[in-house]
């Protein structure tokens, strides 16, 4: 099956997002200029990368590298003519994070120093996220995950309906089953903080650190 995240609109998404009523899409670009300042990382993978909200909050001084990765290769056509700044420094990746099925199976990710993913694991789910884990080996990781409350992961708005085929992919994740999983891989959990949205929505930004 093909991954439903490929038809969905860029624009359809991020206007989604940045709905008043939803406002996603301001606080996880407040999430990441504090993700990337946070760790004494060289290189950065963004996994879910859509539209490269927050990026220009990379310092290159900071940074050699920063990957992009998304299933959907518009996307990072689109993050490659936003942060033409980037250039030189900006690596954009497409893989479906789904596809690494062993700790040795190849999608081309390489070895990142932080992982940054943020409304990422929703749709690959725990044991594929440990695998990407696994192959990239940051030392930090960073993530954001939707505490729903109870009225569907898709918050209501006019472009409610652009979102339909993700029911397939969608899956709850909870912060302290997360927290377990990761640890059965060497990572422990060393901050966790609460982010309301107006529609009742709460964003839960977690990190942890390889021992
Ligand atoms: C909910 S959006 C989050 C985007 C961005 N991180 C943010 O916080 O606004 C999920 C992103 O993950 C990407 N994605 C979903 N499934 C994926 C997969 N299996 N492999 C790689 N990227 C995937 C989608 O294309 C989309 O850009």
């Amino acid at each position: 099956m093909e991954n439903p995240w490929k038809t969905v609109s860029l624009d359809d998404y991020e206007s989604h997002m940045a709905l008043g009523s939803v406002r996603q899409l301001q606080t996880l670009n407040e999430i990441m200029k504090r993700q990337l300042n946070a760790f004494p990382a060289r290189n950065v993978m963004i996994l879910g990368v859509a539209g490269g909200n927050g990026l220009e909050h990379i310092d290159p001084k900071k940074y050699n590298t920063v990957y992009g990765v998304d299933v959907n290769p518009d996307y990072l056509r689109e993050v490659e003519k936003r942060y033409t700044a980037l250039d030189g420094v900006l690596k954009c990746l497409c893989a479906d994070c789904t596809n690494i099925r062993a700790i040795a199976d190849v999608t081309g990710l390489p070895h990142a120093e932080l992982v940054i993913a943020d409304l990422l694991i929703e749709y690959i789910g725990y044991d594929c996220f440990k695998r990407v884990l696994r192959q990239v080996a940051p030392r930090y990781v960073s993530c954001v995950i939707q505490v729903d409350s109870g009225e569907g992961f898709v918050s209501d708005s006019p472009y409610l309906h652009s979102f339909d085929c993700l029911d397939s992919v969608h899956r709850s994740i909870g912060a302290e089953k997360l927290a377990n999983e990761l640890e059965t891989i060497g990572y422990k959990q060393s901050a966790v903080r609460e982010h309301p949205l107006p529609n009742g929505k709460k964003l839960t930004e977690i990190d942890f650190y390889g021992e």
